[in-house]
């Protein structure tokens, strides 16, 4: 498909206009929430954007015919969500194309947009997961875009569906030749993550907000 005329991929970090998308992400909203309130909700989003934007990160939209269908967003380890570990890398925090808006390449789109961008680096990293009870950032979904596991971590809830097992793997695509490959630190993995609280690994839910719960998975 021909896209040249209809989508155009834009780097919001410094746009005011899209505010609202870097803080509350590409979900459709039926009802327009005043910014303050956004801002409120996502708290912890708010707090990591100011130290991570500092260090380099980036958050892409894609617009497909006006209507903002897909997102990534990456920058090196200092400035990432995910505790990956690794010399002259970028780690991509997240990625998502609307299924409405899936299989049109759109996701190869804003792979090829990061890597362009990131010509510097050897290779990029994140991660996937693998029997985990919500569809989200399936390890499946990352080997679509070229990412191959070269680690992984079985763990289990402590709060919820307590005998349930998931793999978390950490999924590279070297760039270089050289490329040395990336690593993760399993401790801070037990935490989940704060930076979305729509990611699958949010830490905040199934009551672990509310009790002050920080470690939130145990090895399986
Ligand atoms: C992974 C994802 C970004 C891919 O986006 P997409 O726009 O559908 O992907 P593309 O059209 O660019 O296709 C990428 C590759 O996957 C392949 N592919 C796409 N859909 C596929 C399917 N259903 N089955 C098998 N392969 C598929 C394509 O053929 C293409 O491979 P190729 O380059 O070798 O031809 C998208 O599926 C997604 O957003 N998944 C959910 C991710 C998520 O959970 N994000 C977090 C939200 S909180």
């Amino acid at each position: 498909m021909n896209h040249n005329e209809s989508v155009k991929i834009v780097d919001i970090i410094h746009k005011p206009r899209y505010q609202r998308l870097l803080v509350r992400c590409i979900f459709h909203v039926k009802k327009e929430i005043p910014l303050i309130r956004v801002y409120q909700r996502n708290s912890e989003r708010v707090a990591y954007l100011k130290s991570a934007i500092r260090q380099g990160f980036h958050m892409k939209i894609l617009f497909w015919k006006g209507n903002h269908v897909g997102m990534i967003e990456y920058g090196p380890p200092k400035a990432a969500a995910l505790p990956i570990t690794g010399k002259n890398i970028i780690v991509m925090n997240c990625i998502w194309v609307h299924a409405k808006a899936q299989g049109n390449n759109f996701g190869k789109l804003l792979m090829n947009d990061m890597i362009n961008s990131e010509k510097h680096a050897s290779g990029f990293a994140t991660i996937g997961l693998e029997n985990y009870w919500m569809m989200w950032l399936q390890k499946q979904h990352m080997e679509k875009l070229g990412f191959k596991s070269i680690k992984s971590l079985k763990l289990k809830h402590k709060t919820y569906k307590r005998g349930h097992c998931f793999t978390i793997h950490l999924v590279w695509l070297p760039t270089s030749k050289n490329a040395q490959s990336p690593d993760w630190d399993e401790s801070e993995l037990l935490n989940g993550v704060d930076f979305c609280n729509s990611h699958p690994l949010y830490w905040g839910r199934y009551g672990c907000m509310k009790s002050g719960l920080r470690q939130i998975y145990v090895k399986c």
